[in-house]
């Protein structure tokens, strides 16, 4: 490890048991500093809940580990173009957070532990400003797109479908993070539920999750015509286009990304058989069946098995997914897409790979790189 890491990490252990004080600290000084950088945030900030704050707290703990920091720093860069973040801010944050760091660390600050913050913090910044400039010159910071298609599909759930007004590339399976004008400034992932089309349009499967801002203002507070901005297309449960047969294990909205997969697959010609659980606790929590069922009807390698868990009338199959999944075949030359509540993607996943299936062939959404789960934000 370099004399610069080591010095950066045990000022830093000092403050991570206070990083609640420390994130509040860091913010008021930001803030009081820079007022004008207050308007980039969203009105509530939860200090205790920060993301930003366990992000710096994710980068000092894998300082030593350059190949996997910088792609998480090139990333985490390239997200801030949604934010309305620009270079010059990067100095900002920068005194603030060497502010707070020395203000937490005050008997052992020297000129030494300040001098590895500073060329610390300018790597971490520059990795990040050069990304973002890297993908300016290719993509917009963000998508303003319109809602023409909002169709309700019970009480929580809704399929939105948006129209961007420039062209926004994707890969089947990845999402996109959404903010809708009734909470400026405040981003939450939503899956793509569909292959790319011809007319450009995107489709969401969105359940409000009780007091949810995001999710409710989609479904409940969104009507045709209206405007919402997206952030450019991430995630890694895209097709892989082995040819091999596929095993699919939806939960709830988790569908969504693995539809897109699907009709992929469908429009690419190739033939492999392709099983579907798609599980929900009640039968009318099956939200997507008919069109399934459709697709199925013009695809009859696409075999749609629908699990409910909580139903004792449901005529159909009964159970968990993980245990249906077991219940029924293994699956180990399988390539296999999973996404739903993390709970049961986990369980699915350990699953598999107690069976033998090699992770290679696992695929899944939220994986650790995507600063949006490993700094602690909502899952699906
Ligand atoms: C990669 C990724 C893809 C996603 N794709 C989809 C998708 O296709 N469809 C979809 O509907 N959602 C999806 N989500 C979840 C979505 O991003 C939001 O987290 C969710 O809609 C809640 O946001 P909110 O702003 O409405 O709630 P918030 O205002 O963030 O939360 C309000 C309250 O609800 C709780 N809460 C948050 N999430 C849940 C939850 N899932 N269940 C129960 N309580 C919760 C919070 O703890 C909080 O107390 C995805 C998440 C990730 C990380
Ligand atoms: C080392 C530098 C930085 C790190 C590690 C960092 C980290 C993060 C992380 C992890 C998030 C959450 C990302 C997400 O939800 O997708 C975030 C959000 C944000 N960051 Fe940064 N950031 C840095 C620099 C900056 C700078 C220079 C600014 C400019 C003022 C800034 C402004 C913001 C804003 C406005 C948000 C959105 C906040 C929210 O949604 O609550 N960040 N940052």
């Amino acid at each position: 490890m370099s004399p610069n890491a080591r010095l950066v990490k045990e000022s830093f252990s000092l403050v991570e048991p206070v990083a609640d004080r420390a994130s509040a600290y860091f913010y008021g000084r930001l803030f009081a500093e820079n007022p004008s950088l207050r308007a980039l945030f969203p009105a509530a900030m939860g200090a205790p809940d920060d993301r930003v704050f366990r992000a710096l707290m994710k980068i000092v703990r894998a300082l030593d580990d350059p190949a996997a920091l910088s792609p998480f720093l090139a990333r985490l860069g390239r997200d801030h173009r949604r934010f309305g973040v620009v270079a010059e801010h990067y100095e900002a944050v920068g005194a603030a957070l060497l502010a707070t760091v020395r203000h937490f660390t005050a008997g052992s600050w020297t000129a030494e532990v300040e001098a590895a913050w500073t060329e610390t913090y300018g790597m971490v910044a520059g990795v990040m400003i050069d990304a973002a400039r890297a993908e300016a010159r290719t993509r917009p910071p963000w998508w303003l797109a319109e809602v023409v298609g909002h169709e309700s599909r019970g009480p929580d759930i809704a399929v939105v479908t948006l129209r961007p007004a420039q062209p926004l590339d994707f890969t089947p399976g990845q999402h996109v993070t959404v903010q809708t004008p009734r909470w400026p400034r405040v981003w939450r992932p939503f899956s793509i539920a569909n292959a790319p089309r011809a007319d450009g349009t995107l489709s969401l499967h969105v359940r409000a999750v009780p007091g949810g801002w995001v999710s409710s203002a989609l479904v409940r507070h969104t009507r045709i015509g209206d405007q919402v901005m997206l952030g450019p297309p991430g995630g890694t449960m895209t097709p892989a286009d082995t040819g091999r047969d596929m095993l699919c294990v939806a939960g709830g909205t988790g569908l969504a990304p693995i539809k897109a997969v699907i009709e992929h697959v469908i429009a690419s010609g190739r033939r492999p058989g392709i099983h579907l659980l798609f599980g929900a606790r009640h039968a009318g929590d099956l939200y997507d069946l008919p069109d399934l069922v459709r697709m199925a009807a013009d695809f009859p390698r696409l075999r749609v098995l629908p699990v409910v868990s909580d139903d004792p009338g449901f005529s159909g199959m009964r159970g968990r997914l993980p245990d249906v999944m077991e219940r029924l075949h293994s699956w180990p030359d399988h390539e296999v897409y999973v996404c739903g509540p993390d709970a049961m993607v986990d369980e699915t996943v350990r699953r598999l790979r107690r069976s033998q299936v090699p992770p290679s062939r696992i695929h899944r959404d939220g994986a650790p790189e995507h600063p949006v789960e490993t700094a602690g934000g909502p899952a699906s």
